[in-house]
């Protein structure tokens, strides 16, 4: 695989990928609605997917903030047209790109709530539920996928969940350019790509220079929950958790599962192989 992969189509980085879109267009298709799954769903290679400027940015940043290394594959993915419909009617207001291009104001994006950052939802199955268990907290979730987002969204619509907003793009550009320091009251990220072969690690979200930024967005007391199935990013999850010296673990290494993280699509697909999942809970200090 190149460093930038020029095939957004190519394989995803690892055994379980978070793909299988499959069953929500397959649904759509049931009721009657493919015809429109072709057209919304699979526009040109280059042509952006939303053109009326309704939904996402296919690019949001640009090249001014590109990042060359990148922690995950860009792809091209169906959208399902119940997925395209919540992102044309909600991401006006409940949708953000990650331009890079200013700083968000993230008690009027969420009604004064506190905010905790969720990077890389995936399908938002897992969101749509810890949302709707603590209506308190503001999720701003994050990630680069399309259905994920436009699912997110409709989820959010149908349970009636007020408090969760989707990003759209890197979540690096998104902690360095748009979110300001310590307004975060947490941080969020479930099963981030393992990229298991040693030439990609590189490519792995959780490595120090990466925690130096996000703990700076972090308020004192604000909670970092980590977790992952792949043994060898658990290790360095922990290592490099463990190192950044404005967190504290809550545990003495691994923590027990929290009841309130609910079962993730990909911790799912990675119980069923039988690996093993980790979950990390640090705070940021006061100090
Ligand atoms: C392996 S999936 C896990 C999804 C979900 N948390 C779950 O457990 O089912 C990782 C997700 O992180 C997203 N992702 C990876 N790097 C990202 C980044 N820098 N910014 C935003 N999203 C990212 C990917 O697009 C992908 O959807």
């Amino acid at each position: 695989m190149s460093e930038n992969p020029a095939t957004p189509e190519s394989a995803a980085p690892d055994a379980h990928a978070p793909e299988a879109h499959a069953p929500e267009v397959a649904a759509d298709e049931a009721r009657g609605l493919g015809s429109t799954a072709v057209s919304a769903a699979t526009p040109r290679r280059g042509a952006p997917m939303f053109p009326d400027g309704t939904g996402p940015a296919a690019d949001p940043a640009g090249s001014h903030h590109e990042r060359r290394i990148r922690s995950f594959q860009p792809r091209r993915s169906r959208v399902s047209p119940t997925q395209a419909d919540a992102l044309r009617r909600r991401w006006p207001t409940w949708g953000l790109d990650i331009d890079g291009l200013s700083r968000i104001d993230l008690d009027a994006f969420f009604d004064g709530l506190p905010v905790v950052l969720e990077i890389g939802f995936g399908m938002g199955e897992a969101t749509a539920q810890m949302a709707a268990a603590d209506p308190g907290t503001g999720i701003l979730a994050c990630d680069v996928h399309t259905p994920g987002q436009g699912n997110l969204l409709a989820l959010a619509e149908r349970n009636g969940l007020s408090n969760i907003r989707v990003a759209n793009g890197d979540a690096i550009i998104l902690l360095r350019e748009m979110l300001a320091p310590g307004s975060l009251a947490g941080l969020r990220i479930y099963f981030p790509d393992p990229w298991p072969k040693k030439r990609h690690h590189k490519r792995r979200l959780i490595q120090p220079e990466f925690l130096a930024l996000a703990t700076t967005r972090l308020a004192p007391g604000a909670l970092v929950h980590c977790a992952t199935d792949w043994e060898p990013y658990a290790e360095q999850m922990l290592e490099v958790l463990s190192a950044e010296p404005t967190l504290e673990n809550l545990h003495s290494g691994y923590a027990p599962r929290p009841d309130f993280r609910p079962l993730t699509k990909f911790e799912g697909q990675g119980l069923d192989k039988g690996h093993v999942v980790h979950d990390l809970l640090f705070r940021r200090r006061a100090t």
